[in-house]
């Protein structure tokens, strides 16, 4: 089979997400037969570095054999069996593994498919447990500038990215949306730190003035994935636990896409040295494999459903797949890999490679800012660098970036106009060298007039 076989036939009956259609009358579709630790080769053997992860989900590259034999392992035993009335040992030994390495006081897991349903279900539990508590009250959040949680309604919602949220907002609830610590909007001369400070302001006068109504506040901990990849410091997530305690308000950190080592931490969370009430983690649970998603909470939570039936305080919430037995057993694996292989601490080297990678960029007249925190890295492209402007939206620079970057094996696929690397944890220096060299090639081209 050719590549335009199968893209022929997928665009007759494939309707793809996040995406314009029309748009494939000149983008190509890219079709993929295979895939080989940080590479995807199509049908015709071009071959892509997949420097974004597949959408952030992979960890130990595409094929894992590692992986593989876990999942082959697993499905001989058990596929899947309903979680409510029953258990089996995936699912427990994830649990326990998971409340080992997530903060201190998360020693609850409950399980659901995918990010935006765990932020769901995360969002529901805060809402009851107050309820529970004799707070009915309590039933609004509060959410950040420039925040990303998901595509369902609530988790829509909870986010402030207009792209994604403006077409439903009729729809949607209504949040408390407090300013984003994103340092990208600091002053010239102020640091990330006493910026994040700054903005922290806002968020403590909500809490202040309307703590009675809030059940919850909701953060992605140091960057806003979907936000176009702003970073912050996180010194915002220790004010912020110390705020939602002085209140009584939970804290709930989307750990969706930065957990499981983006950061340079296992969980961005340790950064700021805290504990959340509710942790949601999906994306690199299952290393890039399944679908699969975790809220871990506090004893304390769990404990305000605990009760008779009668009482009708129990947390009556569920997904078909809840705890599916192949996710979670690609998901200890997960965990193996990162214990055995000491991935945190050599992936400290990776991230220093790119960081050296792109410095000659730092000059450039149209890049605005490059961040960084540990493994995921962001170039900015603006229009005038000293006052930051951006390019019009309208005018897709960072398409031109991802187009050229095809040309020269690789998946570089920028948010707006903000070419990021967040590849899989197998990556070789040479191969980062060399994503840094496409990205420049790309960013030149893309800011031509
Ligand atoms: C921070 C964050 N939360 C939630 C989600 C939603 O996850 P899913 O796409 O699995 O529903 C995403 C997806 O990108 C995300 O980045």
């Amino acid at each position: 089979m050719r590549n335009a076989d199968l893209v022929k036939r997928d665009l007759k009956s494939v309707w793809h997400p996040c995406t314009q259609m029309k748009d494939h009358e000149t983008l190509p579709l890219i079709p993929i037969k295979r895939g080989e630790g940080v590479w995807l080769e199509d049908f015709e053997e071009n071959r892509y570095i997949d420097a974004v992860s597949s959408w952030w989900v992979n960890l130990f590259g595409h094929a894992n054999p590692r992986i593989n034999a876990a999942i082959r392992e697993q499905t001989e035993q058990l596929e899947h069996v309903i979680l409510a009335g029953f258990s089996h040992e995936p699912v427990v030994n994830l649990s326990e593994r998971l409340i080992e390495v997530t903060p201190e006081g998360l020693n609850k897991c409950f399980y659901a498919d995918n990010g935006s349903s765990a932020i769901e279900a995360a969002l529901k539990m805060s809402y009851h447990y107050w309820r529970n508590m004799g707070k009915p009250g309590k039933k609004n959040f509060v959410n950040l500038g420039n925040s990303y949680h998901g595509e369902t309604l609530g988790a829509l919602a909870l986010g402030d990215v207009s792209l994604y949220k403006d077409t439903y907002e009729p729809l949607l609830m209504e949040v408390i949306t407090a300013p984003s610590p994103d340092a990208f909007n600091r002053e010239a001369g102020e640091s990330w730190e006493d910026y994040a400070l700054r903005q922290f302001e806002g968020m403590e006068k909500i809490l202040a003035e309307r703590h009675d109504e809030i059940c919850a506040v909701v953060v992605e901990p140091l960057i806003q994935c979907a936000g176009n990849m702003r970073m912050h410091h996180a010194i915002y997530h220790k004010k912020l636990r110390e705020a939602c305690d002085k209140y009584g308000v939970h804290l709930i950190a989307d750990e969706i896409a930065v957990g499981f080592g983006r950061t340079g931490t296992m969980f961005a969370c340790e950064q700021a040295g805290i504990s959340p009430d509710f942790m949601c983690l999906s994306k690199g649970l299952t290393a890039g494999y399944l679908p699969l998603s975790v809220v871990l909470t506090t004893d304390t939570v769990y404990d305000a459903f605990y009760d008779d039936y009668e009482t009708m305080r129990a947390f009556l919430h569920s997904h078909s797949y809840t705890g599916n037995p192949i996710g979670c057993a690609v998901a200890l694996a997960t965990l193996d890999i990162f214990r055995d292989d000491n991935v945190i601490e050599n992936n400290r080297r990776l991230a220093q490679c790119m960081t050296d990678s792109v410095a000659h960029l730092a000059d450039h007249p149209n890049v605005g800012d490059i961040r960084q925190h540990g493994m995921t890295l962001a170039i900015e492209m603006v229009k005038d660098r000293t006052t930051k402007t951006p390019f019009p939206w309208q005018e897709r620079r960072g398409i031109k970036v991802y187009r050229h970057s095809l040309t020269r094996q690789a998946l570089l696929r920028p948010l707006g106009n903000v070419v990021y690397f967040m590849p899989p944890y197998v990556i070789t220096e040479e191969q980062i060298k060399h994503l840094a060299q496409v990205a420049t090639e790309g960013i030149e081209i893309a800011v031509r007039d």
